[in-house]
């Protein structure tokens, strides 16, 4: 999704506004652009195109303003041209705007504003806020009365910023989009996310919805709608910039795929006592007793560690459903007063994801966020919060946040288990006890993987089928996704069982078809292996490397170290991450930022 920043200091800033609009840029990148303040007026600069081409149009243009505005774009209204790249003026050049989200009342608004005279020059949504501005300085406000007024206006989501000649100032507001202020001696920062400031300052400001913020240099004034201050504590963020670096690995999604291991350290640190029971601070035992059924509500990969924890609390008799969170929005399932709504969002801003958590809330259901941004907005909304601790993740893919997503889901399935039944689950102690062992196991994967061999002779097919049961369900729909997100190549994930069902017409020997093996129900997945196989399709079989009946069972075998059946498809998943990063690689996919994607998407 869009990216904002903005930057106000007593020296030049714009040199800081493009560091962190670049280390904004996998939140979108078809388009970007900036807007700077100096005593002279506002200079905006913009283009179709990633960040770096902007920033080469931009050598020999006067740019320098100690209030800058930035923008890198993932479109919603509007094709990605030079036109509709933001920021965006008014008819006067006086005022310029960034924006994230969507504004939804704006066909209304371009109406009567080009009723009123205003010239549009964009197809965007965002155009209508300075021309709204402008009206409002045209009638006699100052510029914050005046943005005040525009933004009273607004139907949908947004964070907005903006600049407007003769204040010295930028002002901005968040409703239903993510924005955090960075705060650094004279430097103030804004940004859709924390990363894009992170190697500038750790001390940051969570602004909530409704917040309007004025920067200046040096300082910072939050207010309410109604202009009352607002006080807002300064947070110090534990990640460092260097955990937002490359590192010098060819991609982040290698580097993140690379930072597993100590990912996982992470997520289970302090959780698992000394004889393997669950420890989680924020939830003693007892906390869930009161739990009849537990709802998960996510998107994308996140839904997929959804539905790897439903199978793990089906397993031991707890009933769970895992929806996607787009569906949940629109259509939600009936909650009770034992119902458990868990949110799981990597970002934790995902429009969908928060929508459906809403529905949730207000039906006032009791719910959780899972997620690894703490400030973000499903960890404020929902009524308690658990953090996976993968730390930044900045390649579009998601890797090392389903694994840590997985493993604290994993914790989270046993505490309720234990609550709900009186005692630990029959797995629970073997479970724990495999987990500590993860990490390492996590590693021996990744240096010993032979993914790339076999992503030569594999890539591009006329498609490629990813099959499993139970926890390997979910794990054979992530790798297809991740897959399809990357290489750009034709993939689908199914539960092994509904291969015959229809899709088998697709199998040919042209279709690979990987199956995964979590160790529990192998001998029916074995199955429909020979179903494939008798196909002619090629089988790849990832399992446990004591898993000789798959070994012989299959063409290729990539093995993952033996650990508990619940824990399997960690390792399998991370065969598969290495698959599709070596296919796209191969061909020379665009891995970070695969077309059409963005990060984090804050629109429904
Ligand atoms: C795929 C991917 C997406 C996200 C989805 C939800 O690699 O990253 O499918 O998982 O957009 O995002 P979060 O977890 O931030 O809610």
């Amino acid at each position: 999704m869009c990216g904002i920043t903005a930057c106000v200091a007593d020296g030049d800033v714009v040199d800081t506004v493009l560091t962190g609009l670049k280390n904004l840029e996998y939140r979108g990148y078809d388009s970007a652009g900036v807007a700077t303040l100096n005593g002279e007026g506002v200079r905006v600069h913009k283009r179709e195109g990633g960040i770096d081409e902007m920033v080469a149009d931009a050598d020999g243009l006067d740019l320098g303003g100690q209030f800058g505005l930035g923008h890198t774009r993932w479109s919603t209204h509007g094709a990605p041209t030079d036109e509709n790249a933001h920021p965006h003026t008014d008819c006067t050049g006086t005022v310029a705007v960034v924006h994230n989200g969507i504004i939804e009342n704006y066909a209304d608004l371009r109406a009567e504003l080009s009723a009123a005279g205003h010239l549009f020059t964009s197809e965007t949504d965002t155009e209508v806020v300075p021309h709204l501005i402008e009206d409002g300085l045209a009638a006699g406000l100052d510029a914050e009365a005046a943005f005040r007024r525009a933004i009273d206006r607004l139907e949908g989501s947004y964070a907005i910023a903006v600049v407007v000649d003769g204040t010295d100032a930028v002002f901005a507001t968040r409703r239903g989009s993510p924005l955090v202020l960075g705060v650094d001696g004279d430097r103030r920062f804004l940004a859709s996310d924390v990363p894009s400031f992170l190697e500038f300052t750790s001390r940051v400001v969570y602004l909530e919805d409704g917040d309007v913020v004025r920067l200046t240099p040096g300082d910072h004034e939050i207010t309410d709608a109604d202009g009352d201050p607002i006080s807002r504590q300064i947070d110090t963020v534990e990640w460092g910039s260097e955990d937002a670096e490359r590192d010098g690995f060819d991609h982040y999604m290698l580097k993140e795929i690379h930072e597993q291991p100590a990912a996982l350290e992470r997520a289970i640190n302090g959780r698992i006592t000394d004889d393997n029971r669950v420890h989680l601070e924020e939830f003693p035992p007892g906390s869930f007793a009161d739990v009849g059924e537990v709802h998960f509500l996510s998107c994308g990969t996140s839904n997929h560690a959804s539905v790897y924890a439903q199978q793990m609390l089906r397993d031991r008799g707890v009933p769970a459903y895992a929806f996607t969170a787009g569906e949940y929005a629109t259509t939600p399932a009936p909650v009770s007063d034992d119902t458990l709504v868990v949110a799981v969002t990597q970002s934790g801003e995902t429009a969908d994801t928060l929508a459906s958590l809403r529905s949730a809330n207000e039906r006032g259901a009791r719910t959780l966020a899972v997620t690894n941004v703490v400030g973000s907005t499903a960890a404020r909304e929902a009524d308690d919060a658990l953090f996976i601790r993968a730390g930044p993740e900045i390649g579009v893919a998601a890797t090392k946040t389903f694994s840590s997503q997985v493993v604290v889901l994993a914790l989270l399935v046993e505490r309720i288990v234990e609550d709900v039944t009186g005692e630990p689950s029959a797995e629970a102690e073997a479970l724990l006890s495999a987990m500590r062992e993860l990490p390492s196991q996590v590693d021996s994967v990744v240096r010993e993987s032979t993914a790339a061999s076999l992503a030569n002779r594999y890539a591009e097919r006329a498609g490629t089928f990813f099959i499993g049961r139970g926890v390997a369900y979910p794990v054979a729909c992530e790798g297809a996704l991740k897959f399809k997100e990357i290489s750009y190549e034709h993939a689908e994930g199914f539960a092994a069982g509904e291969l015959k069902h229809g899709p088998l017409a697709l199998v040919t020997p042209d279709t690979p078809v990987i199956g995964v093996f979590s160790g529990k129900h192998d001998t029916k997945t074995l199955n429909n292996v020979e179903e494939v196989r008798s196909r002619g399709a090629p089988v790849i079989g990832v399992a446990a490397e004591t898993s000789d009946h798959v070994a012989g069972a299959v063409d290729e075998f990539l093995p993952v170290p033996e650990t508990h059946p619940d824990l399997s498809g960690v390792l399998a998943n991370v065969q598969l991450q290495l698959v599709s990063y070596h296919v796209a690689d191969l061909l020379d996919r665009s891995i970070d930022k695969p077309r059409n994607l963005a990060k984090s998407v804050t629109v429904e």
